[in-house]
């Protein structure tokens, strides 16, 4: 019998898999998302319930006030900046816009889940290089990656799930080795929780390198992950590319509404990320004083690469209260969140290593 066939690459898509979710009416700590433990400010819950009224109307299409604030805060122009239903979804505009079937995208592996599915719906083709033991992405080897089918190169910083920031000095050398038809996407969805002296400053990158994008979002430290807002800062032309090959409205009324109170309240939701930083050192210390072997993290999580006994881990973890996100025989890793939750992180992983 006939029937319709599905595109062969869907059966490839490795699958993305979400963070466990608290089950109703259990007490536990969800740290397997890398999301905000903070509720929304006041501030920024007044605006969404102002805009609820008006959710029969389709939002603005080019979310002008949103990109018109982002613009403000990091300094570009407004034809710079185009938002997107998540950064994820960005990322896949930004492939659809400079890819064609059979083209290569160089990425880091492992990193964010989300780019070998993104590469393949693009039609493209993946070309992982591996990320080193300690957790940082190997720029050289992604530099000898890029061939002359290479369109896009993602550099996930810092990165994701394994947490160190990649330096200046190494990204300098890397973008002079990448040529400049190749487009170079920094993926900095945490980069507000970087505190790495070394670790470059992206906006100069973009300054200086019309072939760099920079991915960011509101999901982490501005805590709107359920809203789902995002958006790439670019050369003007390259961003028009980027706004043609996104989806209509893709930013609804109560995310724009959203991001720009959020803009106004950022002071406050930046002194969070602070605190979320302290709490960072503090697992990190105690981790590394219990003799875990953890890499640098620059970001809301830290990674244990724990191999073949990550499911063991977050099993006793689960059961102890606290949810955290393995990646079978890789590690796992554990986002940061609140005070007490760092402290049952801590007792479980101490009695893990007895
Ligand atoms: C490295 C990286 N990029 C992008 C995203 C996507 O974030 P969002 O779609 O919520 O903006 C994530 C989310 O976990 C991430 O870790």
């Amino acid at each position: 019998m006939k029937h319709v066939p599905l595109r062969p690459a869907l059966s490839t898509l490795p699958p993305y898999v979400p963070g466990a979710r608290v089950p109703v009416g259990a007490a536990a700590y969800k740290l397997s998302s890398n999301e905000n433990p903070y509720p929304p400010l006041p501030s920024v819950v007044a605006a969404i319930a102002d805009g609820a009224v008006d959710v029969n109307r389709y939002p603005d299409m080019y979310a002008t006030e949103l990109t018109d604030a982002v613009a403000v805060h990091l300094g570009v122009q407004p034809d710079q900046v185009v938002a997107g239903c998540g950064s994820v979804a960005v990322l896949g505009h930004i492939l659809a816009a400079f890819c064609d079937a059979g083209d290569q995208v160089v990425y880091p592996w492992r990193s964010f889940e989300a780019y070998p599915i993104a590469v393949t719906l693009a039609g493209a083709e993946s070309v992982q290089v591996p990320t080193g033991d300690d957790g940082r992405l190997d720029l050289p080897a992604m530099a000898a990656a890029v061939t002359e089918r290479t369109r896009v190169v993602l550099v996930c910083t810092p990165n994701n799930p394994t947490g160190p920031a990649v330096h200046a000095a190494e990204l300098d050398a890397f973008l002079a080795a990448v040529p400049r038809n190749v487009l170079v996407v920094l993926d900095e969805a945490y980069v507000e929780f970087v505190r790495d002296p070394q670790a470059p400053d992206g906006l100069a990158v973009l300054a200086a390198h019309p072939n760099v994008v920079l991915l960011r979002t509101f999901s982490k430290a501005y805590g709107l992950a359920g809203l789902r807002v995002g958006f790439a800062v670019a050369d003007a032309r390259l961003a028009a590319g980027i706004r043609s090959a996104s989806t209509p409205f893709g930013v609804s009324h109560l995310a724009q509404l959203a991001g720009v109170a959020s803009l106004r309240a950022a002071d406050e939701l930046l002194d969070r990320v602070d605190r979320i930083v302290l709490e960072r050192a503090r697992l990190l210390d105690g981790l590394r004083a219990q003799g875990w072997d953890v890499p640098d993290s620059q970001a809301n999580f830290v990674w244990l690469p724990l191999g073949d006994a990550s499911a063991r881990f977050a099993q006793e973890a689960t059961e102890a209260g606290v949810l955290v996100r393995p990646f079978a025989a890789d590690g796992v890793r554990i986002s940061v969140g609140e005070p007490e939750a760092t402290d049952l992180v801590l007792q479980v992983a101490g009695q893990f290593r007895r």
